[in-house]
């Protein structure tokens, strides 16, 4: 009885991994966004970089608007409440900033790399928000979300962070600055590192920062 119970009300539950997921990969994709054009600015494999970030812009792009409306074909529920919708909004009206500022260093004018570089941050930590009001959603609506597969999420968008930083570095914006967040990064992926390798006992304590 309780076991059938359990099974019904799971199936009632709402599909909410792809939606938690892509707006975890929001994240990854602005900061490779930031990234690519770092690269392009300081040169190093400009045509590959200059050729991928049209690409990135357009996914992230629908991603954005899935979020905001949904989207049936991908699975992706839009904003259940008015406090998620707010913090995609707030990401929306950077991001028509943001991508202007991108859009400049591929035609070869790069003084808004610093402000660009600021915009990722709060849009990550946006999306960071919306991604955690999700998943509150998610568990209220009885399901699971799997810490592990987050985690492994954020290793991936600390690698474009570090290499985001490193051109920075390269590219003197504020050697300081960029340093000293180039070596946070580093501590960080490798503190989840070891906690992916050791299953993560700890990964409560994801939305320190990143
Ligand atoms: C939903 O996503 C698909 C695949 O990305 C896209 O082709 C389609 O236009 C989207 N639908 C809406 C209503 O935005
Ligand atoms: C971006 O380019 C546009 C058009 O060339 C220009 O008006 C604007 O000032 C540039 N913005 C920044 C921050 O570089
Ligand atoms: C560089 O970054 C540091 C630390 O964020 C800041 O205190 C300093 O004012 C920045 N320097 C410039 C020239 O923007």
């Amino acid at each position: 009885m309780w076991r059938f119970l359990a099974v019904a009300s799971h199936a009632l539950a709402v599909e909410w991994t792809p939606t938690i997921l892509a707006a975890s990969e929001q994240r990854i994709i602005c900061q490779k966004l930031v990234k690519e054009v770092a690269l392009i600015a300081l040169g190093v494999e400009a045509e590959k970089h200059k050729a991928a970030l049209p690409k990135d812009i357009q996914v992230f792009e629908e991603t954005l608007h899935a979020l905001l409306v949904g989207n049936a074909t991908r699975n992706i529920l839009g904003s259940p409440s008015e406090l998620v919708k707010s913090k995609l909004e707030a990401v929306q009206s950077h991001w028509e900033v943001y991508q202007v500022l991108l859009q400049n260093v591929t035609t070869g004018d790069s003084t808004g790399i610093s402000q660009a570089y600021k915009l990722t941050a709060s849009i990550k930590q946006l999306l960071l928000e919306a991604s955690d009001l999700l998943t509150a959603e998610a568990v209220a609506d009885g399901n699971e979300v799997p810490m592990e597969f987050t985690l492994a999420e954020r290793q991936l968008m600390l690698i474009h962070e570090m290499q985001a930083e490193a051109a920075l570095v390269a590219l003197g914006t504020n050697v300081t600055r960029d340093l000293e967040k180039m070596l946070q990064s580093k501590q960080l992926f490798q503190e989840s590192h070891y906690g992916l390798l050791r299953g993560a006992e700890w990964a409560g304590g994801l939305g320190a920062g990143k």
